[in-house]
């Protein structure tokens, strides 16, 4: 039988050798070099065959994780039968339509890229939306949500409900509301396509008394966790914690998401940080094995 590697390049080394541990495959650190211009090496210090698995998000530096990846897929695929490329974070998963005209799809365009570079099949988790599924057969996406609810259920929470802040999450947070056998329901969220600015709303909730789990594929900013905070909040809801996949906490917006009353952050190992505390490399290897 041929043997399996797990190539990880920049980043989430953890996420990666746990794969490799539940893949019993050999792990490949990468030594990533990155030159004052901006530009990366990558050598890998062994040369894998068979089936070799490359693991890389593409958190920020989006562009250079992204380039991590296409390097990494295009090296092991000169040696390897068969490259499953993993992309746990997949950025620019927001951009997979043309919502205003004149917009390049960009999710579509690196995911050309990935395959181009010779990945026979690549993998993701919580993708953004189903839209960037059918940019290929060979495209899929394996939750997190199961994982995350694992987190909530030994906590003690008063009259618990799952909240989506968008109607585009709501499958996602019915999802994780059942597993814990919960409530879920969907604010409205306005982005303004061209200011950024979010806004939200809701017809009539009764969340008085409640406890809040607001459910997101990512946190980005933090604005629309925290707008929904302050509507749930101003409705009278109890506490309110945030669970995400992709918790990229930009800048100050952990700071930002306590100051407005979330009282804790959890996220997937898809992006490495304090939240980071869901390990999805299980997931993962179902969907690889
Ligand atoms: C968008 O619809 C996504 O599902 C997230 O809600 C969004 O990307 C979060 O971004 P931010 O934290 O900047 O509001």
């Amino acid at each position: 039988m041929a043997s399996t590697y797990v190539a990880v390049g920049s980043s989430p080394i953890p996420l990666a050798t746990s794969l490799a541990e539940i893949l019993n495959a050999e792990a490949i650190i990468c030594n990533v070099r990155r030159f004052p211009d901006g530009e990366s090496k990558i050598t890998l210090p062994r040369i894998p065959k068979g089936h070799c698995i490359v693991v890389q998000s593409t958190h920020p530096p989006v562009d250079t994780s992204m380039m991590h990846a296409i390097m990494l897929v295009q090296k092991v695929a000169q040696t390897s039968e068969k490259v499953t490329v993993v992309v746990p974070y997949m950025g620019y998963a927001r951009q997979d339509q043309e919502f205003l005209r004149g917009e390049i799809v960009t999710l579509r365009v690196v995911m050309n890229m990935l395959m181009a570079a010779g990945a026979d099949r690549l993998i993701t988790v919580d993708i953004h939306s189903a839209t960037g599924l059918s940019y290929s057969n060979n495209i899929s996406s394996v939750s997190a949500m199961p994982e995350l609810a694992k987190h909530f259920d030994s906590m003690s929470l008063d009259n618990p409900l799952v909240v989506s802040p968008d109607r585009g999450g709501m499958q996602r947070a019915e999802a994780f509301a059942d597993i814990l056998g919960m409530q879920a329901i969907t604010l409205d969220k306005e982005r303004d396509r061209v200011t950024g600015e979010v806004s939200v709303s809701a017809g009539s909730v009764d969340v008085k008394g409640n406890d809040i789990i607001l459910v997101d594929d990512i946190i980005s900013t933090g604005g629309s966790i925290v707008e929904a905070t302050k509507f749930l909040k101003e409705q009278g809801c109890g506490d309110v914690f945030a669970a995400c996949t992709h918790a990229l906490l930009i800048n100050d917006a952990a700071k930002k998401l306590h100051k407005a009353g979330i009282r804790q952050i959890v996220s997937a190992n898809t992006i490495p940080g304090l939240t980071a505390t869901v390990d999805v490399a299980g997931v993962i290897a179902d969907a690889i094995s």
